[in-house]
């Protein structure tokens, strides 16, 4: 491996809210394809992502499930995981923040950051929402007021350390310019440049006391490292960096480039060059903010309705249907559109038709005229129609090393296309068929090298994107690794004279739109949870009664958190604390008979001990009880659910 392949990439690391949906998927993808490119080329690849896992959402998500938000974050790892290998996303590494490593290492960066001055302790100004627990900035106010709850709020100091961002503005920007390629897309870095450095930068806060769930300041431990600083550094910390073992912080910093969405472009082009200037180490090469997946024309999000898990449209396809899908449809730094007609278009069209049916047509082609065998022979003259497609061929790789090169990730699918077009067209202008009949064998067998060759080129490139269709591919047209290689699909004439070819499996078959198509089956349903199965004995160790809301208060200082008087047919109220705030007013939770697990051990919420649980469906955006329909009020308090 030569010193200088070297590539370093990453994704952002992505929050433990919710699952990862299709949109999500798309930076993973991107960086997955990118760095299987880099090591189609011969690269020294490391490509590492992960989750950002502390903070106050998490803890009252935690809380709300009445387990440690540590649990809640292995939970979600868990699955994260498990998709990323259904998806066969070749990650070398994934980071998590809550790792010991990166824990000493934020606390080893915001000490040295301190000790040089680059942080300072000050007070944090901002108009606070007692009952929310919420700093809003003047503009987010709705007629002054709180625009989560509708209350007062009042000015309130924090005492907080700063990060002295302001330092860095000109050298930020003396930087921009002096590396037009370090931000991309440019009208991003434009927009971004406009809204912030026209302002002027302020001093970044970067700790909270109000926040437990989160990397203690190791020489103020009332303070918890905030958001950013602690997110960021992942990028170096993964590499080992404050560690004594830096031989991967030296092979592979500075990164190549850092993937990002659009809507954290701007802290990943200016908060994080300032923290590396400020560590004395080198800038990413590239940071690329990319667009989103769009459903009618929203991000997609669970309050939007437009959510469904991607092992849907695998089941009904195949990973490599979906990989497709997502590096065609987004283009460079533009939002792409997701809708399940758009995909089974795609699907039919450039899979099953253009390349399914050319391997498949071709393939079938050698198996009948000649045995299944590819004869090589050079003497007959080329054809303009050859000229044509080998030019073509030719032309392909150096045109998608330019786009991939470029981030063009979806130009680069289209360049391989054009050739697979060509392939097509080339079928119908030699027509294989009438020279079998003529007996014109010298042609044809030059007519049906060509286009397994061309076969053979297409399918290295798809290397990149796809996971399983070029293994098929190869093993249909009978070529070994050699023939595979990257460099093997610049010269036109590498396959062998006596291949073997062999048809094989249809590679996409067409897909009919139909409400059946994606519908999540019972069996089927991607196992989020991944719980292990229990018997009925075990289910028979919770208690479920119905239960009527008695009572309901919100506690002071906790933004999610009711505190319930709820009547399970018992001497007293049991008192619950439930986290319905977002989605339940007062009023609407009064009276409601719903079902209480009343066998729960008691725990601590807030200080106020909870006796029992309430049971709800949904997460995160959609919350809903479980009521009794009970308009009649046919069932007391404290009947027996089983
Ligand atoms: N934790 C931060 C990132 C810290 S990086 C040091 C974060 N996490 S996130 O989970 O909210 O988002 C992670 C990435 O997912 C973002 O880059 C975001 O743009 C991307 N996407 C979320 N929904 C998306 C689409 N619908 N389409 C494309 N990408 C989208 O922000």
């Amino acid at each position: 491996m030569e010193e200088n392949k070297k590539y370093y990439i990453t994704t952002p690391i992505y929050y433990p809210s919710g699952d990862f949906h299709v949109g999500t998927c798309y930076c993973t993808l991107m960086a997955d394809t990118l760095a299987r490119y880099k090591r189609l080329r011969g690269y020294d690849v490391f490509f590492m992502t992960g989750t950002d896992e502390h903070g106050q959402k998490i803890e009252e998500k935690a809380k709300a499930k009445g387990i440690t938000p540590k649990e809640y974050v292995d939970e979600f790892v868990a699955r994260a995981k498990d998709l990323w290998k259904v998806l066969d996303i070749s990650y070398d590494k994934y980071i998590r923040t809550t790792d010991e490593e990166h824990v000493a290492a934020v606390q080893k960066i915001f000490k040295k950051l301190y000790d040089q001055g680059d942080i300072y302790k000050g007070e944090y100004k901002g108009l606070y929402c007692t009952p929310c627990e919420s700093f809003w900035t003047e503009t987010q106010l709705v007629d002054g007021k709180c625009p989560d709850c509708g209350r007062e709020v009042k000015e309130v100091k924090e005492e907080s350390y700063f990060f002295k961002l302001s330092k860095y503005q000109d050298r930020l920007l003396k930087y921009y310019e002096e590396h037009p390629e370090f931000l991309e897309p440019e009208k991003r870095k434009n927009e971004m440049i406009k809204n912030f450095f026209d302002k002027g930068l302020e001093d970044l806060c970067v700790t909270r006391t109000t926040i437990d769930w989160g990397i203690t300041v190791p020489f103020d431990p009332k303070h918890t490292v905030y958001v950013w600083l602690d997110a960021l550094t992942n990028y170096i910390n993964g590499l080992g960096y404050t560690t004594s073992n830096d031989a991967m912080m030296k092979k592979f910093w500075p990164a190549d480039v850092h993937l990002v969405g659009k809507e954290i472009f701007r802290f990943h082009a200016i908060i994080w060059p300032a923290i590396l200037m400020a560590l004395d180490l080198p800038l990413p090469k590239k940071i690329f903010g990319h667009g989103w997946l769009l459903v009618n024309g929203k991000k997609i999000s669970k309050s939007f309705g437009n959510y469904k898990d991607p092992r849907v449209y695998i089941n009904a396809t195949s990973v490599d249907a979906l990989r497709y899908y997502l590096m065609k449809e987004v283009t460079f730094g533009e939002d792409g559109n997701f809708s399940e007609e758009l995909f089974v278009e795609r699907i039919n069209s450039d899979l099953s038709n253009d390349l399914g049916n050319l391997v498949s047509r071709v393939t079938t082609m050698v198996e009948k005229y000649n045995g299944g065998v590819i004869v090589k022979k050079e003497e007959l003259p080329l054809e303009d129609i050859d000229k044509d497609l080998i030019d073509t061929a030719k032309a392909m790789i150096p045109n998608v090393e330019e786009y991939m090169d470029n981030l063009k990730t979806n130009e680069a699918m289209a360049e391989i296309w054009k050739l697979i077009s060509k392939a097509n067209k080339y079928i119908d202008l030699s027509a294989p068929w009438v020279l079998a009949k003529e007996g014109n064998t010298d042609r044809l067998n030059q007519v049906l090298y060509n286009l397994v060759e061309c076969i053979r080129i297409a399918a290295v490139p798809l290397q990149m994107c796809f996971v399983d269709t070029p293994k098929k591919i190869f093993a249909q047209i009978g070529v070994g690794d050699k023939e595979t290689t990257w460099d093997s699909a610049k010269e036109f004439g590498t396959l062998k004279d006596g291949t073997k070819v062999s048809r094989g499996e249809i590679l996409f078959p067409r897909l009919e739109m139909s409400d059946e198509l994606f519908k999540v089956e019972d069996e089927e349903a991607p196992k989020v949870e991944g719980k292990p199965q229990i018997t009925i004995d075990e289910l028979d160790k919770v208690e479920l009664k119905v239960g009527q809301i008695k009572s309901v208060e919100k506690i002071p200082k906790a933004k999610k958190l009711y505190k319930l008087e709820v009547d399970v047919g018992e001497k007293e109220l049991r008192t619950i604390v439930s986290g319905m705030v977002p989605y339940y007013k007062e009023e609407e939770l009064l009276g409601k008979q719903i079902v209480v697990v009343t066998n729960l051990k008691p725990a601590k919420l807030c200080g106020i001990e909870s006796n029992g649980m309430l049971l709800a469906a949904g997460d995160e955006d959609v919350v809903k009880l479980l009521v009794l329909d009970n308009n009649e009020g046919v069932l007391e308090n404290g009947t027996n659910i089983h």
